[in-house]
Order: structure tokens, then sequence, then C-alpha cells
């Protein structure tokens, strides 16, 4: 079961006890949501206000060694970054190129390409070795090398050299993001269907499968 999950990234034991919640909250949530646009400034803030610190926020966007993304979420770095009507400077010039035919201007912005351009399927520190090389897809991913005398380009640096450091302060960050917010005892409810509260089933959108709720506990990348 594990193996085919795994993109051989790190392991870790989660935390079991958890509970779910009895509401959501869409307008909170996405307050507290980092945006791709983000400058370094407002991504160390928003990473803070959940005791996230500088460290947190370079290893935990190491997550983007794999997935995909959608042009809308960087288009305005391959025509018109920051209203100037030019790519943004930091793009590398073969990737802005790469880009570009994959998100034309005006163009549908659904269309997805890989998060790390090198090894879009593999967990390792290519994510941050494509930052030296400006291919960081978001501006959120290429500000943590970029931003000229931030104190997050010497750790971007130290996870390329290397890898295990990085294994290991992601798996630290991600204990501690799966510690924000935890309800225990007698807080929340433990939910049938991971997407609905219990007694409405009207917002379903998947049914859990008696697999995937075994997973909870080891978790890997
Ligand atoms: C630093 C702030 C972050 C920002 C601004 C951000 C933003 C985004 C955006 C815009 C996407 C593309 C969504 C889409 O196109 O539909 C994405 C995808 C993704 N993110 Fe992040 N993210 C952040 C942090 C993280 C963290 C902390 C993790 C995990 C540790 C993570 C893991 C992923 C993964 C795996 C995907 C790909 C999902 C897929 O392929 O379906 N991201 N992120």
């Amino acid at each position: 079961m594990q193996q085919k999950l795994q993109a051989n990234g790190p392991t870790w034991q989660v935390q079991l006890g958890r509970r779910d919640s009895l509401t959501a909250n869409k307008t909170l949530a996405t307050q507290n949501l980092p945006a791709p646009s983000f400058n370094l400034t407002q991504l160390k803030d928003t990473f803070s206000r959940q005791n996230l610190n500088t460290t947190d926020l370079v290893a935990l966007s190491g997550g983007h060694t794999i997935g995909r993304g959608q042009c809308r979420f960087f288009t305005d770095r391959l025509y018109n970054f920051s209203n100037t009507g030019n790519p943004d400077s930091t793009l590398n010039t073969t990737y802005l190129q790469t880009l570009q035919s994959i998100c034309p201007n005006s163009g549908p912005g659904t269309n997805l390409t890989n998060l790390d351009p090198t090894t879009p399927d593999t967990f390792d520190s290519n994510y941050y070795s494509n930052l030296q090389d400006g291919n960081g897809l978001f501006e959120s991913d290429q500000v943590l090398f970029s931003t000229s005398g931030a104190d997050t380009i010497s750790i971007v640096n130290s996870f390329i050299n290397n890898q295990t450091l990085f294994f290991e302060n992601f798996v630290a960050s991600m204990i501690k993001m799966g510690n924000i917010g935890v309800l225990t005892g007698s807080q929340g409810e433990i939910r049938t269907q991971c997407n609905a509260v219990n007694g409405n089933s009207s917002g379903l959108a998947t049914v859990v499968t008696k697999e995937s709720s075994e997973d909870g506990m080891v978790s890997s990348f």
C-alpha cells in the first residue's frame, strides 16, 4: 500500500487523536492561505501567524517538488509581471519560453504544468536547485532564492547541498504544521465521511474508501 504512494520522499509517524471540525469557513480559510503571487514578506507573515518560522517556510515549500499547477496562478509572470508589461526578470529565459507555450496569453488558465520541471514526480531537493536556475514556477517559489539579501537563500542552498537535511526539516515542519489548531477530546467529532459533517451528506463529492481511511497511521511523500 505505501509503496505505490511514495515518490521516494521521507516518511513520518502522524499523531493520532485528531478530531474533525463541526464547521468550515471558506472566507477565513482563504484569508489564512498564502497566494502563489506572494512576495517573501507576505509569505513570512502568513506562516508566522501560524507560528511557522522561515525555515518551516522554505522546507514546506519543498512540497512543490511534486505535483502540477494551473497557468492562472503564474501567467502574470510570463507576460505582465507587476503591471510592468514584461515577464518576471527572475524567470530563466528558456523556462519562460516553455511556460509561454503551455500558457498562451489570454489562454484558458486551466492548462497544467509541473511544479518541478526537472523531476516532476520524485520527491527530492531539485525543487531548490530549480530556484537557483530561475526555474521556480510560482512567484512564491522563486522569491525564496531571488529576493535580494534574504535569509531564505542560505536555507535553499543548504537543502541543495544536503538532501537529507531537507528531508529532516520537511518532516519536522510537517509535524509542526500538523499540530496547528488540533481538536482533541470532546471537541469536534469523528466524521464518517471525511468531507462532510456527520448528518449532512449533501456536499459530498467523493466517498472515502476503507483503504484510504486506513492510511492515517503513517504518512509519506
Ligand atoms: C508556501 C506557500 C504555498 C503556496 C503559495 C502554494 C500554492 C500552490 C498552488 C497555487 C498550487 C497549484 C494549485 C492548482 O493549480 O490547482 C499548489 C499545488 C501544490 N502544492 Fe502548494 N502552496 C504552498 C505551500 C505548499 C505546502 C506547504 C505544501 C506541502 C507541504 C504544498 C504542496 C503542494 C502540492 C503537492 C501541489 C500539487 C497538487 C496537485 O498536483 O494536484 N504546497 N500550491
